[in-house]
């Protein structure tokens, strides 16, 4: 009887281990589905990595069949990894709000482009996102804060807002600021409307109420200090506005950036004390073409340094839109291009593109592998 279920126990201590094996992966596979260490696609769309105390952490947009799968039903998932290729399901680490309940972030409401950095000084983490609220489209353009003690949180949803109320960019010419032209003086997307968009007729037109914000990504500077980088001005120019030391706010310090440039899908890395980003245009669900941009101040001037993407498929960046950069950690100038493959129609089947940045008279360059691993960076 006992050398049974010695026998039995062996047995099944063998295949765990086969299987666990078997399923390991070590390379990244863009554009197929990716499966978690469950073997269930992973779900976190729009999403950005936190690397903390030796593990990886992956927020993400959960996303659920159909069209409507669109829209905020079950929250922020989170997945951990030691290295970057299996990905452990930690659940939803935000989650939405009872339908009816009235909050910001209730069921049905649109959560997009989650990213969590963490505050030393406070020992938090902290979720910035995209909030549209329930029933409003696109209308509402706000940014949500929650917060955890840990990781992977649960998070609590603290409030949302739309930033800088009350507050001019730094690089705006003073005479910008009383000018009287409105929208309803100019014909949209002429020439004199967009002059008039890039010397600040969103601006002046949000000021009270605060900036516009959609598609967002979050940065964290050498010295702690972090920034929000977000589609602002009806998604026709970015801004960068730096958070409060503890990252739960706006100071009020904030800048624009390729004013009437029409970009989204912000992403921001440095690398030998520049700093670069990659966007989209605004083509909603679409993919199109991504932009380069080097700055060596966060605050601007950013110049342009065209399309990333080279080769086949590069005009529609490999069928995809840009949420994110990866640092790698522990190796040098190592950083992974993290796009999603939308599909809308049945959201949930989303697929993602990871692809490494490879920097070439110092532009960051994208080109498309059907599958690649780490070892890229070595060469
Ligand atoms: C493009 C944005 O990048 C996505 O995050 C999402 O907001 C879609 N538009 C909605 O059409």
């Amino acid at each position: 009887m006992k050398r049974t279920i010695l026998a039995w126990g062996m047995s099944c201590i063998l295949s765990i281990a086969a299987f666990g094996q078997d399923s390991a992966q070590n390379s990244f596979s863009p554009g197929k589905i990716w499966e978690d260490t469950e073997g269930t696609h992973i779900n976190a769309h729009g999403g950005g990595v936190l690397f903390h105390n030796g593990t990886y952490y992956w927020f993400g947009e959960h996303k659920t069949a159909g069209s409507s799968g669109n829209r905020a039903n079950v929250g922020v998932r989170c997945y951990s990894s030691a290295d970057l290729y299996n990905w452990k399901n930690e659940g939803v680490a935000l989650p939405v709000a009872a339908e009816g309940s009235g909050s910001d972030i209730e069921k049905g409401s649109v959560i997009e482009r989650p990213k969590v950095i963490y505050n030393a000084s406070t020992e938090k983490f902290v979720m910035w996102f995209h909030l549209e609220l329930k029933g409003q489209g696109y209308h509402a353009a706000r940014t949500g804060v929650a917060v955890s003690d840990r990781p992977e949180g649960p998070y609590t949803f603290l409030r949302s807002l739309r930033p800088n109320a009350g507050t001019w960019p730094v690089n705006f010419p003073e005479s910008w600021k009383s000018k009287k032209v409105t929208e309803a003086d100019l014909e949209a997307w002429s020439p004199t409307w967009k002059k008039e968009v890039a010397e600040g007729l969103f601006i002046r037109r949000d000021f009270g109420t605060g900036q516009m914000s959609r598609d967002m990504g979050l940065f964290v500077d050498d010295d702690g200090k972090a920034y929000h980088i977000h589609s602002a001005e009806e998604n026709l120019t970015l801004h960068i506005s730096e958070l409060t030391d503890d990252y739960l706010g706006f100071t009020g310090k904030w800048a624009v950036m390729e004013p009437a440039g029409h970009n989204e899908a912000p992403a921001l890395f440095k690398k030998d004390g520049k700093y670069y980003m990659i966007t989209s245009g605004c083509t909603g669900w679409d993919p199109n073409a991504a932009r380069s941009f080097v700055a060596d101040d966060i605050m601007g001037p950013w110049k342009s340094l065209g399309n990333p993407a080279q080769g086949e498929g590069a005009s529609i960046t490999f069928d995809s839109q840009s949420t994110y950069i990866l640092p790698v950690q522990g190796r040098k100038d190592a950083f992974i291009f993290m796009a999603d493959r939308w599909e809308p129609k049945n959201a949930i089947d989303g697929r993602y593109v990871w692809l490494p940045v490879q920097f070439r008279d110092g532009k960051p360059e994208l080109t498309w592998r059907d599958q690649w691993s780490l070892d890229v960076f070595d060469h």
